[in-house]
């Protein structure tokens, strides 16, 4: 029997951040190491405290939560999105306090520390601004030589953007560090908006969560309206993007995805293209932005029925 792939959930919860992170935990291909949270859909307080409770919901006190970083790197941080995930990041349910504490590191250290304690081993899951991860590769330039791989959500690669029309929300909230994450010198897989916004869970699939006799699944049909609203007064979409789940899609199915395989740049001025993934469709230029940048794997498409049964099914036990 092969050993699970343990992975590290960096996340900023998030509804879609909730789903993902109860998908990655119900995984028995899938351990998961540690959660370390960012600001995004909220602020990282929030984060944590949402990260904290979530593992309280799932019954798992022996995974550890760290909290990351408060503020993108260069830029002031743009704020809670609470019409999208609620005034507390779950949906406005207002879950009880927890009775765990973060540990009493930074996120970025956590992550070089749990990287080099078992090189090549271990899998950075990014699902909010890549941020945390960022400032481990300056904490400890090389580390990445000793990351499995990593996959994030984020990014827009041959499509328009959700944040703005050049930018997908985790990228623009730090276009600086996801800038520094897909130079990174290990793997990268890229689940963008080229893919998410393929997969969309229906009303009929999300009202089978409420079926679903288990507090994970009654978590999130809880939260669950929220986000279903959102996406039909905002977008005109019936049910919902799974964003960050995508990424443990792809971990525990990848042949389910096709993809390209291009060097990334973010554009990091101050245009109204700020934040938007730029991949390298021609050779670059000698010394030009994206010469010697590793190709990231950019998922483009997918069997979207069979992630969500997939999803469902891991969801269901
Ligand atoms: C990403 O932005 C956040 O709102 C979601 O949790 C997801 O990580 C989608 O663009
Ligand atoms: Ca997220």
């Amino acid at each position: 029997m092969t050993s699970a792939t343990r992975i590290l959930i960096d996340t900023d919860p998030g509804i879609d951040d909730a789903m993902a992170i109860f998908y990655a935990l119900a995984s028995p291909e899938l351990e998961v190491v540690a959660l370390t949270t960012v600001f995004g859909n909220c602020h990282t307080d929030v984060a944590t405290v949402n990260a904290l409770r979530l593992l309280d919901i799932a019954e798992r006190p022996d995974i550890p939560v760290v909290e990351g970083a408060v503020a993108p790197l260069v830029m002031p941080y743009r704020g809670p999105v609470a019409f999208v995930h609620g005034t507390d990041g779950q949906g406005d349910v207002f879950l009880p306090p927890s009775s765990r504490a973060p540990l009493p590191t930074t996120a970025a250290q956590f992550i070089v520390d749990t990287v080099l304690a078992d090189p090549d081993e271990i899998t950075i899951v990014l699902l909010g601004p890549f941020t945390n991860m960022a400032l481990a590769m300056m904490l400890c330039p090389g580390l990445t030589q000793h990351v499995k791989q990593i996959v994030v959500m984020g990014g827009a690669a041959f499509t328009s953007g959700n944040a703005s029309p050049a930018s997908e929300a985790n990228v623009l909230n730090d276009p600086e560090a996801a800038d520094i994450v897909f130079g990174a010198d290990c793997p990268i897989v890229m689940a963008g908006l080229d893919v998410t916004h393929r997969i969309t869970m229906t009303d009929d699939d999300l009202a089978r969560f409420a079926a679903i006799d288990n507090p994970r699944a009654q978590h999130l049909a809880a939260i669950m309206p929220h986000y279903v609203r959102f996406y039909l007064e905002r977008n005109g979409v019936h049910g919902i993007y799974v964003h960050d789940s995508t990424t443990i899609s792809y971990l525990l199915a990848p042949e389910l995805f096709s993809w390209r395989e291009l060097p990334v740049r973010v554009d990091t001025g101050h245009s109204v293209c700020r934040g938007r993934t730029l991949p390298a469709l021609r050779d670059s230029d000698e010394e030009g932005p994206w010469h010697g940048r590793r190709a990231v794997r950019i998922l483009t498409d997918v069997d979207a029925r069979a992630v969500i049964e997939l999803e469902l099914d891991h969801l269901s036990c």
